[in-house]
This record gives C-alpha cells, structure tokens and sequence, in this order.
C-alpha cells in the first residue's frame, strides 16, 4: 500500500480527485468504482469543478458504486442513488445508462447482486475503485467479519455504522436500513487499482490498523493490503497514530 499524505482533508480530497482525473484522461473509457460518504463530498465537488473549468469528459466512461442500502427508495435523502445523482451524476456528463448502483430495491436480492457482479464484469472489470474506510474497519459495507472471497452480497450494518450513517435520516440511527447490498472483499480485491481515502481523526486509530495491523476477517479494510496496487490518500490527522513515516504494509 502506498501512503499518500497531505496535511488537511481538503488537500487530500483534491489529491484523490486529481489522481481519478488523472487516470479519466488517460483513458476515458475508464471503468471506476465509486464510494459515497462524507469524505468523498469534497472529492466529488472537485470533480465537478475540474469538469466545468477544464473540460474533465465522463461521457465515455462507466461507473460502478460500491454500495446501496436495501429498501430506500431513489428519492431519499440517504439514499446512495441519491448522493450521486446530486454530487456527481448530474453535475458532470453522465449519462443514467453509464452509471450503476447495486440495487437495493430489487424483489430478488441475491439475483440483483448476480446480476451486479454480471455488469461489471461485462465492462472488463474495475479500472479504478475509490474507497472510503468506515470507523469499524468497512470498506463498501463489508462488515467485520468480513469473508475475503465474497461478492455482491446483501451485510448486516452493526449499530456503530447506522448511527455513523444518521444524519440524512434524521439523526436516527433505527431509521437507517439494517442491511444493505455491497461489492464483496473478492469484488473490491479484483479491481486494477484501488484509492482509499481516510481523512480526520475519527479514523485514526482504525487507519493504523488498516495499514500495519494484521491481515484479517476482523479488520475487514486490512484486505487492501494483498493488493497490488493500492494507493491510501491521507490527512495528518488520520495517520496520528501510525509507526511507520513513509509506505505502510507490503506494495
Ligand atoms: C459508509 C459507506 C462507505 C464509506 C464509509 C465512510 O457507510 N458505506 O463506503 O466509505 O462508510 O463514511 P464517511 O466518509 O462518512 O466516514
């Protein structure tokens, strides 16, 4: 893993978006797997802002997202359709046949996640997969225990992360769904080249974890370090409590 630091979360936002424009313009076919939560809101205002002022093109490209509760509909604030559609989807030029979400409506959920699995694959797989890491050791919503070789599949949320997750549904942590549809650790492990972003030190102590704990099930995030090509955007604050100064784990 390759530990990219920047001192305040601003910086590490533009860095992260800078370096998905990067790989937008070397390949504008590119097949990117996106992320939601509040670390990615300025990642994605900056995307926009790179598209109006220096002409950054999505029209070619595809976009995958790692996650959507089950049972939302489109329209609700907390929904991930939602956050993309405002922050991402309709400022930029991105066509709805472009995009895709799991989707946590569908009558027949495994079928749903086949079908994911399917359309992603049909796309030549993940170019570039952006990924946020939630304070229980989740990347997407795979869940401690997370099991490695999993797919699109429906997780439990544990408590921690609906109330983590309670402001678009007002505050209530019982109101946010209890499960939700997520790219497995197999899925996320299969992309070309994974972007984690960890910013604030509300993640400090499970980003150094991550980064040089032990690989396991229990850390579902520590995964990212069989990867062969991930990159780990940070702030100082989220990397305060870790050993090493330069790269962290194994590259
Ligand atoms: C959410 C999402 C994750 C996200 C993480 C961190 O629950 N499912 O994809 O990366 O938790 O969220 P935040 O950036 O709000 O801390």
């Amino acid at each position: 893993m390759h530990l990219l630091r920047t001192p305040r979360e601003a910086q590490a936002a533009v860095l992260a978006a800078e370096l998905i424009a990067r790989e937008l313009v070397l390949n504008p076919r590119l097949v990117l797997g996106l992320a939601t939560g509040r670390t990615m809101e300025p990642v994605y205002a900056h995307l926009v802002r790179l598209h109006r002022e220096t002409g950054l093109d999505f029209s070619r490209c595809r976009t995958f997202n790692l996650d959507e509760y089950v049972g939302l509909p489109f329209s609700h604030p907390g929904s991930y359709h939602h956050y993309m559609e405002e922050r991402l989807f309709m400022p930029v030029n991105l066509r709805p046949e472009q995009v895709a979400l799991p989707d946590g409506l569908a009558a027949d959920l495994p079928a749903a996640c086949r079908r994911y699995e399917a359309l992603i694959e049909a796309a030549g797989g993940i170019d570039l997969l952006l990924l946020g890491l939630g304070q229980t050791g989740h990347i997407g919503f795979n869940e401690p225990p997370a099991a490695f070789e999993a797919r699109t599949h429906e997780a439990q949320l544990l408590p921690l992360t609906r109330k983590q997750n309670a402001d678009p549904f007002g505050g209530s942590a019982r109101a946010v769904p209890a499960t939700a549809l997520t790219m497995g650790i197999g899925t996320i492990l299969e992309a070309r080249r994974c972007l984690l972003l960890v910013t604030g030190a509300r993640k400090a102590a499970v980003l150094a974890q991550v980064l040089e704990g032990p690989v396991t099930p229990l850390l579902p995030g520590s995964a990212l370090q069989r990867h062969p090509d991930c990159q780990v955007v940070v702030d100082e604050a989220a990397v305060a409590q870790i050993r090493q100064p330069g790269d962290a784990g194994p590259s």
